[in-house]
């Protein structure tokens, strides 16, 4: 198929059937008032793993690069993104007398030829944001005896101009670790990202000429003023696409690069002292911060019903837990969920407790794993059907009839599931296969997920060799909105769909398309961010049934009964030359004169137009319209080719609410 340009948007709103000189027919729609079918009323959510510099770098707000010098599998301690002032001598050192055990090198800063005041400082992820407005709240732990004062400032890389200081007394001591704390309030903006964190001491007032650093570590205000939180810019950003479901902790990155070095959610708690930090699969160590409290607390922040991922003993290399050995993982997959949800005078519920958290989180979701079927196949695959899979499930039900377990594969990877587990369906694809997808749950009858999506290929241009595409673009985000449509007529048995991955860091990545790019001090919405906002913006209760065929108008309708609103969304994909698609769409018992807002989405003339993250431009458009139901109770509109759009007549003033409740009487 062929993107084709976009109609001219005059007439957007004016209906005349054929009459509009489209050549095209009104799609002539009527939706049932009964006969629909309950939705779990989550719809739409997002896959966070750290990818693309996603948690570290990303949402995770601490500005200081290998704060810690940790070390795993893969990553020696280093001392990237540390730079000695006035001289000093910054080396890594393994003392017999450690931070703790998690947190076993250090960072000693000794004098060389230069008195005065000496250290180092940090450029962090590819710089940090400066702002006169923020309050930075920093702490460092030393040790070594030295009286005097540590200076903390936020400075120019390029010009070293300090733009806010903080004076600390030392509270060190030869013998010990101990932590300092501080405030930082810059005197003013900083012009750009390029900027450092800088910490310095008076050589004069130590009693050998060096200290030891740890854990040295600076956050901005977060989202929700959340302690070890998240950057707010990029909460918000995610905030206001409306999601209700949060995948976590991944992705490949739960599963790992071995049978010892998956995603371990204990390693993730407590002090961050305690957090040893994490190889990852994405080619970059991990610090453990963002944490699975980290995660449940941000779930709650927004509202997001969590999809809880449990190790499910398969490695990225292939390794596969003998089912003699599978004991092991089953049982700490209870005890993460006895974490999130159990009890506070359970034993992880009252670990849970002493970290502040008494009330236990809602956990309906759990899945098992992620993608068995791609790891080590075919082995990996067969394994996870003939034991894993079923004794995950059956230990997880037992402990837990309520949770809705969920296999890592679908039934379209070939396999029938035991009942009552669900599937996780995975589509990354091109435009096209995504508006195939329609119909694919219409005769499915096991619950599924659609734990990863996004359109990553332009139409041609499939598979896993081929580059995605620089950015999510126009054509591919209406193409998403078309399988979202297909899921949500199936919202009885489709649990919801996740955008994977979700945000991605400028300066370096691994996977092209998220919905969300950002750098230090900017953050972008994508094309496809436009089209999942509007979609979950109008959330139905119930799906209804409708009269017509669909192609190139594809639409699901229904109801959503605590706005006593009727919804409709709809999206056109290729239609005829590119025409306007005319609708006539009429609800069963609705009143003439019953008003609804209409919401459209277009894009740009070229279909594979993107939001640029380096120039701003916003390709999207949104139109915004009430409109009337005519004397039969019919809305009429036009959709142009490669649009989005929304009816709801639940968002109008109290009028439009008693009148529907004149139509159930
Ligand atoms: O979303 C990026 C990756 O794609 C996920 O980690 C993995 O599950 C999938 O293959």
């Amino acid at each position: 198929m062929v993107f084709l340009g976009l109609a001219v948007l005059t007439g957007v709103f004016a209906y005349v059937a054929s009459a509009t000189g489209t050549g095209i027919d009104a799609v002539d729609i009527t939706v049932s008032s009964t006969g629909g079918n309950a939705t779990n009323g989550h719809q739409y959510g997002f896959l966070h793993e750290d990818i693309n510099n996603s948690g570290d770098g990303g949402l995770y707000a601490e500005l200081i690069r290998n704060r810690a010098f940790q070390s795993n599998e893969g990553f020696p301690s280093t001392l990237d993104a540390w730079y000695p002032i006035n001289d000093a001598k910054l080396s890594l050192k393994n003392l017999s007398t450690p931070l703790s055990n998690a947190l076993t090198a250090s960072m000693n800063v000794a004098a060389g030829e230069k008195d005065g005041e000496i250290g180092f400082y940090n450029d962090g992820y590819w710089g940090m944001d400066v702002k006169a407005s923020n309050k930075y709240t920093g702490s460092f732990w030393v040790r070594g005896a030295y009286s005097g004062q540590f200076t903390a400032s936020l400075r120019s890389n390029i010009t070293g101009e300090a733009f806010g200081t903080a004076k600390i007394q030392s509270q060190s001591c030869s013998d010990d670790w101990i932590e300092h704390e501080f405030e930082l309030t810059p005197s003013k903006d900083a012009p750009n990202s390029n900027n450092t964190f800088a910490l310095t001491f008076d050589v004069a007032g130590t009693d050998d000429g060096a200290l030891d650093f740890n854990l040295i570590s600076l956050f901005p205000p977060t989202y929700k003023g959340r302690k070890n939180g998240m950057r707010i810019d990029i909460a918000e950003a995610l905030e206001q696409i409306h999601p209700t479901l949060f995948r976590i902790p991944g992705g490949n990155m739960l599963e790992g690069w071995t049978n010892t070095s998956w995603w371990d959610w204990k390693n993730t708690l407590g002090p961050l002292k305690d957090r040893p930090g994490f190889y990852g699969v994405w080619e970059y160590p991990q610090t453990n911060g963002l944490g699975l409290v980290e995660y449940l607390e941000f779930a709650e922040d927004l509202g997001m019903e969590i999809v809880l991922g449990v190790y499910s003993g398969l490695a990225l290399n292939g390794d596969i837990t003998p089912e003699d050995q599978l004991q092991y993982f089953i049982d700490d997959a209870l005890d993460q969920i006895e974490f999130v949800r159990g009890p506070s005078d359970s034993k992880w519920g009252s670990v849970r407790a002493q970290l502040g958290h008494p009330e236990p989180w809602k956990l309906e979701y759990v899945e098992v794993g992620n993608e068995d079927w791609l790891a080590g196949a075919p082995e990996g695959w067969d394994t996870y059907k003939q034991y894993r899979f079923p004794m995950f499930l059956d230990a997880i039900n037992k402990a837990y009839p309520d949770i809705q377990v969920i296999s890592s594969g679908s039934t379209y990877n070939g396999y029938d599931i035991p009942s009552p587990g669900a599937g996780d369906y995975h589509l990354y694809a091109v435009p096209d296969t995504l508006v195939e997808e329609f119909n694919r749950f219409d005769n499915i009858t096991t619950p599924h997920i659609i734990g990863e999506m996004a359109a990553i290929q332009p139409n041609g241009g499939g598979g896993w060799d081929l580059p995605q595409m620089p950015f999510p673009w126009w054509g591919g985000a209406v193409a998403e909105s078309v399988s979202l449509i297909g899921y949500e007529r199936n919202q009885d048995r489709i649990i919801g769909a996740a955008f994977a991955p979700i945000i991605r860091n400028m300066n370096r990545w691994q996977w092209e398309i998220t919905m969300i790019q950002f750098t230090a001090d900017s953050v972008t919405r994508s094309t496809s961010w436009y089209v999942w906002e509007l979609m979950a913006a109008h959330i139905m209760t119930e799906t209804l049934p409708a009269t017509s065929q669909f192609n190139p108008l594809y639409y699901v309708a229904g109801r959503n009964e605590n706005t006593d609103g009727y919804i409709f969304k709809a999206a056109v994909y290729n239609s005829t030359e590119g025409a306007d698609v005319p609708v006539r769409l009429t609800f069963e018992g609705i009143k003439p004169g019953t008003t609804g807002e209409l919401t459209i989405l277009v894009g740009p003339e070229d279909p594979y137009g993107f939001n640029d993250p380096f120039t701003g431009v916003n390709v999207v458009k949104t139109i915004k319209k009430t409109i009337e139901a005519d004397e039969e109770g019919g809305f009429q509109f036009a959709l142009p080719n490669l649009s989005v759009a929304v009816l709801d007549t639940g968002l109008s003033a109290p009028l439009q609410r008693n009148r529907a409740v004149e139509w159930r009487g």
